[in-house]
């Protein structure tokens, strides 16, 4: 029988960390003290909330991200799953990931977050060399790590890492020789992102008084290259510009997002993108930790913006996720997405040069950037949707 409702992904933020890393611009703060029972409270009123703004649909996947949801107390996570399976209908394959730190202290809870519903494990390793995690500001070392995905390997079904590359005074060479370690240790799944300066971050400063130096364009974009290669080879090709798995291992969750489909967001500086009628709207809750908990406590829900994206809007926020997908565009799933079929909203005009070019390619069932196109992604996006 089909599924009587859309599907759903519902996105759980804990903003805190043990320590702010010095690339992350991600909503993540240090704080002391948290009073774990009153967040437990708050994101679950928040929840309740969200099944309001929402209902009728099918959870698909959950995701807790961060910020450090390993910090969560495996209470809170297992009320949160609980709480949804009772909120929506929910698939029975439901996949339901956590990113985790690869400390030991953190590492000594997986079996407690398994045993509360969580069924995916998504590791924050970055780097397997000892220099290089003191760089990235790291709180655990490269063994630790190991031991880790380990014991993530035996308590979760599926399993996943990050890798930061491009670091400065990295070679193609060193990269290569610790993407064959990581490979010796992974499972289904591999995200690999190339290291950038964010402003506001503690290396955007350092960047900029001269503190480091990047690897340049082309060695990045070498490493890049390489990277696919080797991940092709090893039988977990990129499904997406930083995602690589092996056949039917992709993150579900995030598939939602790069489909378009609905989501709803809970916790400090949540997203939300929902289809409401022939629009979808657009949710963000507050950022900052204590506001929102301060929001929720009062009103329910600590929603700062909500809006109507519509027409070309919708078509263009659809365009930049699903260009991203190594598979492209479904374009009869755009079209149910963003209200309208991919070639038809752009025009011919417009594509056929960046097809000659060589950086889409569209039949008639998909729409797609090649490598050379989502190495390239955003002079391809300007280009799109000038
Ligand atoms: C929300 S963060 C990770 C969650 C978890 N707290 C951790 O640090 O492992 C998601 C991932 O984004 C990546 N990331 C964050 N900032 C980055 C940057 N400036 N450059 C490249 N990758 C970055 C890291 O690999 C990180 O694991
Ligand atoms: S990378 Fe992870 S641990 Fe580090 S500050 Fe960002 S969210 Fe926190």
């Amino acid at each position: 029988m089909t599924p009587p409702w859309l599907p759903l992904g519902v996105y759980v933020h804990w903003p805190f960390c043990k320590s702010k890393c010095p690339y992350c611009d991600f909503n993540s703060h240090v704080r002391d003290g948290i009073e774990h029972t009153r967040w437990r409270r708050a994101l679950l009123a928040e929840l309740e909330h969200a099944a309001r703004e929402a209902p009728n649909r099918r959870v698909e996947t959950m995701f807790f991200g961060g910020g450090t949801p390993s910090l969560m107390e495996p209470e809170t996570v297992g009320a949160l799953i609980a709480r949804t399976r009772q909120l929506w209908d929910s698939a029975p394959d439901i996949e339901i990931t956590l990113e985790a730190n690869p400390t030991s202290v953190e590492a000594a809870k997986f079996a407690a977050l398994a045993e509360a519903g969580v069924n995916r494990l998504s590791l924050g390793v970055q780097a397997l060399d000892p220099a290089a995690l003191r760089f990235l500001g790291r709180e655990h070392s490269a063994d630790e790590a190991i031991a880790a995905i380990t014991t993530a390997r035996a308590h979760f079904a599926r399993t996943s890492f990050d890798l930061i590359y491009a670091r400065p005074g990295q070679t193609p060479e060193a990269w290569l020789a610790e993407l064959e370690r990581a490979l010796a240790l992974a499972g289904e799944h591999l995200s690999l992102y190339q290291l950038t300066i964010e402003r506001g971050t503690r290396f955007f400063a350092e960047h900029q008084r001269g503190g480091f130096v990047l690897p340049d364009e082309d060695e990045a974009a070498r490493m890049f290259e390489l990277t696919q290669a080797r991940l092709e080879a090893a039988g977990l090709p990129a499904y997406e510009i930083s995602n690589h798995a092996r056949a039917g291992a992709a993150c579900r969750h995030n598939l939602i997002y790069w489909h378009y489909q609905d989501h709803v967001g809970v916790g400090p500086g949540a997203h939300g993108r929902f289809a409401e009628g022939d629009t979808k709207c657009a949710t963000r809750r507050q950022s900052g930790p204590e506001n929102w908990l301060a929001q929720v406590e009062e009103q329910g829900h600590g929603t700062v913006e909500r809006s109507v994206v519509a027409g070309q809007d919708r078509v263009e926020e659809a365009l930049m996720m699903g260009l991203r997908l190594a598979e492209g565009i479904d374009r009869a799933l755009f079209a149910s997405v963003a209200g309208a079929d991919p070639v038809e909203a752009l025009g011919e005009a417009r594509l056929a040069p960046l097809v000659d070019a060589g950086f889409l390619e569209i039949d008639r069932s998909h729409f797609k950037a090649t490598a050379a196109g989502r190495q390239r992604l955003n002079a391809l996006l300007e280009r799109l949707i000038a």
